[in-house]
């Protein structure tokens, strides 16, 4: 997505050689015209999956969620990363190990807000590793739905998330791809849309 390349190069900074800074449009302020142009090109990109539900992982994938969900017409369900205090039943939970925040958490779905037999678009804002796409399509179909495609806003190509989705079969459409970076520098190999 040519538009959100740009928005990197322009206000993206490169922490290091791993950390890339996008919180003016993405993490903490919210570019809304952006995301819904993310949205736009997440649900034409998904548009012969036969989507029934947009699910994301909370915090900062529910913006760009949101607007994908808005743009197919279906509802989005998010993920929290801690169970719930007061829905004690009725919860599906998985680990995920987060190696960016070196710390470990509990993935947690409500199985109602995903029936049997659905076609699930994931959605996340970031993919490194890959745990946290991978442990949220874990309980996607653990519910008894299909993850028809995961969407990921910005791919750290450079790290193995991708590998790992691509070997166990899952369709991803990654809208901005960095291959490199550094200070000053950001580069980016070919988009999935
Ligand atoms: P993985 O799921 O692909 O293995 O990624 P990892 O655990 O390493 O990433 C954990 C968190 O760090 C995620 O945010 C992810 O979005 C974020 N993250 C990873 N790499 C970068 C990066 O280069 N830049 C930025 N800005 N974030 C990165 P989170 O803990 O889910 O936080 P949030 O969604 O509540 O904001």
């Amino acid at each position: 997505m040519k538009l959100l390349e740009e928005r990197i190069l322009r206000d993206g900074v490169a922490l290091n050689s791993d950390v890339l800074l996008v919180d003016s449009f993405l993490n903490n302020q919210v570019d809304t015209s952006l995301m819904g142009e993310v949205g736009r090109a997440f649900a034409e990109a998904a548009r012969d999956l036969r989507i029934d539900r947009v699910v994301t992982i909370e915090s900062s994938g529910i913006a760009p969620a949101q607007m994908t969900a808005i743009a197919l017409g279906v509802p989005l369900v998010i993920l929290k990363k801690s169970a719930s205090r007061i829905l004690k039943d009725d919860v599906l939970q998985t680990e995920v190990f987060s190696f960016t925040k070196n710390s470990a958490y509990q993935l947690t779905l409500r199985p109602k807000y995903v029936r049997k037999g659905e076609r699930v678009l994931l959605i996340d804002d970031f993919l490194a590793r890959g745990e946290a796409a991978c442990g949220a399509a874990r309980l996607i179909e653990e519910a008894g739905a299909q993850v028809a495609a995961i969407g990921i806003v910005i791919e750290k190509a450079f790290q193995p998330g991708r590998a790992l989705l691509d070997g166990k079969g899952y369709r991803v459409i990654s809208l901005a791809r960095v291959s490199k970076m550094g200070e000053g520098n950001i580069e980016f190999t070919q988009a999935d849309a």
